[in-house]
């Protein structure tokens, strides 16, 4: 059997597209099921708890962060403690609910004292997100951070570099912003994210009108 992946590659199960392996896992649920127990990084030992992501299949819009910390490691859910709550504020900004979109991170496993992913950490799990991207087919990405954007869009750039446009990136546009938990940290950004995050809007709605 074969099928066509994210990358527009007609793929069978032994193809060497990053998620040929998991094209048989034909829903969220059941590639939630099948990569739960991962252990194909060092992640594995520490984290309590396997943070897939949640939301709708539905979502035309995907959140992506970098990596769960204390609290989603606690709950098993992403974006749930303070940057969780600006994320919801900044998405309700511009008319997002949670409800309407789905956020999950680059790794499912929260990295020890927070630190960030390493690449053999980011390169063990981004197949599991990829598949996710590929099952939702979103229409625009929000990724949150640089280590979020560079990793989606394969790139070493600055945040000022990659923010304030929308990129395109296996026919999915992505704008890219800095992250919560950097904004708490730096409040005079704030307004540099409400800007892409407007300018993400407008796009939305123009492009794919709204909803
Ligand atoms: N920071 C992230 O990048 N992701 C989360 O889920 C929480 C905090």
């Amino acid at each position: 059997m074969s099928q066509e992946d994210l990358f527009g590659n007609v793929v069978s199960k032994d193809a060497l597209s990053p998620t040929a392996a998991l094209q048989q896992y034909q829903s969220l649920k059941e590639l939630f099921e099948a990569t739960k127990d991962c252990q194909k990084c060092k992640l594995g030992k520490t984290r309590k708890n396997y943070v897939f992501g949640e939301g709708t299949e539905q979502a035309k819009l995907v959140v992506v962060g970098e990596a769960p910390g204390a609290d989603e490691d606690e709950t098993g859910r992403p974006f749930v403690g303070r940057s969780g709550e600006l994320l919801n504020k900044i998405l309700s900004s511009v008319k997002f609910e949670r409800s309407d979109v789905y956020i999950c991170n680059i790794v499912k496993s929260r990295p020890p004292q927070n630190r960030n992913p390493e690449p053999d950490e980011i390169e063990a799990c981004l197949p599991y997100l990829l598949r996710q991207i590929e099952l939702i087919r979103p229409k625009m990405i929000l990724a949150l951070g640089k280590v979020a954007a560079n990793t989606l869009l394969e790139n070493n750039l600055s945040m000022t570099a990659m923010r304030g446009k929308v990129h395109r990136w296996k026919s999915i546009d992505v704008v890219a912003t800095y992250h919560p938990a950097a904004l708490l940290r730096n409040p005079n950004w704030k307004k540099l994210c409400w800007e892409d995050v407007q300018m993400m809007r407008r796009h939305y709605d123009e492009k794919y009108g709204g909803g």
